[in-house]
């Protein structure tokens, strides 16, 4: 019989296997990075593409090419390299091993709005092909920009027909548009260049382990799937919360909020993997097709809903994690009088014959307590009170799936306490894949490059469901930026956000999970 250790041995050897059997992984690639000198290449990508190269996931001969301005010398990239790889990966450089991973990267100086630079990107391409010995090379645009450039490089590559000279992929990162009517036209526009099967639209929640187990959980064991459903569960909680606040991203923030930050794309998908429909097989478009139907079939609220369901904040100074913190305001490139939301909660529900009455607690925001990302399942109390008058307190059983920090499913379940007498005992069954496997999970941008090189389209969004999402999320934010919220800023760095969201499921009989108070 194997052990534990072989087994983990087993599985892990596997899922090595199969990041070199497949074909666009093998072939040599040439990875363009529009943005390539910027945050999210330096957070993001080239941590994670060195941590596949120095795991030798990369299994193949690629070449990077970084395009952007201000135009970087070979040395200046070179270190910006260095510097990413030391800051995000520290636990594993090593000084061989960066030089032989920066050898494969060059960085090109590219002003996105002007056609003419990509034609010399083109040829870049080429002539990279060229020493590579290939003829026709795959290529990966991943577009690393402010959303407000993406048409204008995606426009750029259509007139030099770059889309179909290459085997061609496109990565476009979040958030994709800035409302339904500008998501509608980047997509007619990206459509017009490309076909929907070369397009990856990422979301990096989506390449989280932790997430993907949702739907394992829910679909590989039969024991929950039967109680799913609006007769066994009360409610559902979904927490993404953060400490930091919104540091550099002052710019950004300005624009997007949280709203457009988080809820428009990572809690509507974790809303949707939590209450879909199994799929027909496990493939990218059936999976696909049944988060569409979630996110169709989200109650759309009215203005007055809105007001009811839903709760506005923004940070104020305060103290996070023993340190003293500025308010929203006061932060790097923000205005001083914003209105921008920092944190939301609000009350969903999926109006479909399995979720009808259940509500949807969400609640995220910057500068929390702690950083912490959780769904809970609140099951309803047994059908009889049983146990004396000590039956009203008893625990209703809790399925929590703990997305980070910790990594963790567990179910709470209500034992009897020893003794003469009915008390309830509340215990945890656990499992948490920090302590079974020692190697650590794939990070989600790692999986997601992976998975684009792979070409398997199952952890990306499709056009309908991005569309689908920003219906939801539309009556909400034209309240959040119609009626300037003279109350902000509303609550106090390091609290749970505004009294208002302890009220919102209060109202319901009902409290967070985790809660101040
Ligand atoms: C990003 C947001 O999508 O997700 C950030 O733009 C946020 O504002 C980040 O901090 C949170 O991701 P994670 O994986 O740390 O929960």
């Amino acid at each position: 019989m194997l052990n534990k250790k072989e087994i983990k041995g087993e599985i892990i050897d596997k899922d090595k296997f199969s990041f070199t059997t497949d074909n666009f992984i093998k072939e040599p690639l040439i990875f363009v990075i529009f943005g390539g000198g910027g945050d999210l290449a330096k957070r993001k990508l080239l941590p994670a593409l060195y941590k596949l190269y120095y795991n030798d996931r990369l299994d193949c001969e690629f070449k990077i090419i970084s395009a952007g301005l201000p135009e970087l010398g070979t040395e200046q990239y070179n270190n910006f390299i260095e510097e990413s790889i030391k800051n995000y990966n520290s636990n594993i450089f090593e000084k061989n091993i960066v030089k032989k991973f920066k050898k494969n990267i060059e960085f090109i100086g590219l002003d996105f709005e002007i056609e003419d630079d990509f034609n010399t990107l083109k040829d870049k391409i080429k002539s990279t092909a060229d020493l590579m010995n290939i003829s026709k090379p795959n290529v990966i645009y991943y577009l690393a920009v402010p959303p407000q450039f993406s048409e204008t490089i995606i426009n750029n590559l259509g007139k030099y027909n770059m889309q179909k000279i290459f085997n061609t992929r496109i990565v476009m990162e979040k958030p994709f548009g800035y409302d339904l009517k500008s998501a509608i036209k980047l997509n007619d526009k990206i459509q017009e260049v490309f076909n929907e099967e070369q397009i990856y639209r990422i979301d990096h929640y989506l390449g989280k382990e932790t997430v993907q187990n949702i739907l394992f959980f829910r679909f590989g064991n039969s024991i929950f799937e039967p109680l799913w459903n609006r007769s066994h569960i009360d409610h559902i909680q979904i927490t993404v919360a953060e400490s930091i606040g919104i540091g550099e991203r002052g710019e950004f923030y300005e624009k997007n909020g949280v709203i457009r930050d988080i809820v428009q794309n990572h809690i509507m998908q974790l809303i949707a993997l939590v209450t879909m429909e199994p799929p027909v097989i496990f493939d990218a478009e059936e999976i696909r097709d049944e988060k569409v139907k979630v996110f169709k079939s989200l109650k759309k609220m009215s203005d007055e809903e809105v007001g009811k369901n839903i709760v506005f904040g923004q940070y104020e100074e305060g103290e996070v994690e023993g340190k003293k913190v500025i308010s929203y305001r006061n932060e790097n490139k923000v205005d001083d009088k914003s209105t921008v939301t920092t944190f939301m909660a609000g009350k969903f529900e999926v109006n479909n014959w399995r979720w009808s009455g259940v509500p949807i607690y969400v609640r995220t925001g910057k500068r929390l307590p702690e950083k912490l990302t959780e769904i809970y399942i609140e099951f309803k109390q047994p059908p009889l009170k049983l146990f004396e008058n000590k039956c009203d307190e008893i625990k209703s059983n809790g399925l929590l799936f703990s997305l980070q920090p910790e990594e963790k499913t567990s179910l709470e379940l209500n034992m009897k306490l020893p003794g003469i007498g009915n008390l309830p005992y509340s215990v945890e069954m656990a499992f948490n894949y920090n302590e079974e496997f020692d190697t650590g999970l794939l990070p989600a941008y790692e999986r997601l490059l992976i998975d684009c090189m792979k070409g398997d389209l199952t952890l990306f969004a499709r056009r309908d469901g991005i569309e689908a999402m920003w219906e939801n999320i539309e009556p909400i934010l034209e309240i959040a930026e119609e009626i300037p919220h003279k109350y902000f800023p509303n609550y106090k760095a390091g609290s749970w956000g505004p009294s208002e969201s302890q009220q919102l499921i209060q109202n319901d009989g009902r409290k967070w999970r985790l809660d101040s108070e």
